[in-house]
């Protein structure tokens, strides 16, 4: 009797593995990562969302979406006049018909800014500029949008703020100000600031931006969540632990983590030599998505290696996404997948 049962209890077990594998679909990255609580997908391009196979592919391995630069400001509003709604909207009505999150990227920035923008004088100016940007976007897309990069990239390396067109008019009070407006316009809207080599404790930019986000937590400004971008590279040191102390020191605060722009690139002269610390990188940083639980998406720049930003903007470097050039997974997407269905 005692046998029987406990080949039921079996048969019981297998049925229900069966049923996750299928209700998620294929034994994705995204699928595992979900159920982790992490949210796993891309960065699309407008050319990516008009071509049907990416469609299919991104309804099947993504749970979150963000645009690499329709939504920036020189793209979204190349003039006062004209907002080029239809790119964002694609992806926005996109990501929304299948059940993806969207997250906007970025409201403001230091680069792609159209002249109107680069131009702005005074702090009157400047403030009506932010808070017609804020309005105008948050208040179109309240509901449709969960995430947004509020501000992008505010520090210099020594952890002083960025000379930006926003500091430069308003002072280093434009980042609070930009999250409370931002929060006022669509309370639900989870905030962040998002920055890159801001990863490891005790890097001073990394310190920097705890220290801002501490300092607006001690004061009840509205912000949800730091956004870590990650381009990392093979041939650079990479600290694992660092990186956990700083994600836990943010869990502390009550501040959410999304890795924002991950990839990890290679030198091409050194590929066969370097592939093994590349892989190593990439399970580090899903181990440490999925362990922490305040790390809440894990967001790769660039779909395939045929459209990323790497080759062009670091010359000698590739091969730095987990779907190649023909948009077949690498071997190192598997061992990505397993690893966010571990427990
Ligand atoms: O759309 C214009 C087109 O009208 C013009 O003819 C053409 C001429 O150069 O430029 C086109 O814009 C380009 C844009 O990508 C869209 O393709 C810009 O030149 C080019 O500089 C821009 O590069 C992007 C870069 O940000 C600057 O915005 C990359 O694709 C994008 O991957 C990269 O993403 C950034 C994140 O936003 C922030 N973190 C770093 C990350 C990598 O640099």
């Amino acid at each position: 009797m005692k046998r029987i049962l406990a080949f039921a209890v079996k048969i019981a077990a297998l049925c229900a593995l069966c049923f996750c594998a299928s209700s998620c679909g294929k034994k994705t990255i995204a699928c595992a990562a979900e159920k982790r609580g992490v949210d796993f997908g891309f960065a699309v391009s407008v050319t990516d969302l008009l071509n049907a196979n990416t469609q299919k592919l991104l309804t099947g391995q993504a749970k979150i979406l963000v645009a690499e630069n329709c939504m920036k400001s020189s793209q979204l509003r190349p003039n006062k006049t004209f907002w080029n709604w239809s790119d964002p909207e694609n992806l926005v009505k996109f990501a929304n018909q299948n059940k993806i999150v969207a997250k906007w990227h970025t409201l403001f920035w230091h680069e792609m800014n159209p002249p109107f923008i680069n131009s702005l004088k005074t702090k009157e100016e400047a403030e009506q500029m932010m808070d017609e940007h804020i309005t105008t976007v948050m208040q179109k897309f309240k509901g449709r949008i969960r995430d947004y990069d509020v501000v992008n990239e505010m520090f210099n390396e020594d952890g002083s703020l960025r000379d930006t067109v926003w500091l430069r008019t308003l002072g280093p009070g434009y980042l609070e100000r930009a999250i409370r407006k931002a929060h006022e316009v669509d309370p639900a809207a989870h905030l962040f600031l998002n920055e890159y080599n801001n990863e490891a404790k005790g890097y001073a930019k990394a310190d920097a931006m705890y220290n801002l986000v501490k300092d607006f937590v001690e004061r009840g400004v509205p912000i949800y969540g730091v956004g870590m971008q990650l381009h990392l590279a093979a041939d650079l040191p990479y600290d694992e632990e660092a990186i956990r102390q700083n994600i836990r020191r943010y869990a502390d605060l009550g501040i959410k983590i999304c890795f924002s722009e991950v990839d990890v690139r290679i030198p091409l002269s050194r590929l066969e030599e370097l592939e093994p610390k590349q892989k190593e990188i990439w399970k580090s940083l899903m181990t440490l998505a999925v362990e922490e639980p305040n790390v809440e998406s894990f967001i790769v720049w660039g779909v395939s290696d045929k459209n990323s930003w790497i080759p062009a903007w670091k010359p000698g470097y590739g091969n730095a996404l987990l779907f190649d050039k023909n948009f077949k997974p690498k071997p190192i997407y598997f061992e990505l997948a397993q690893i966010a269905a571990r427990r």
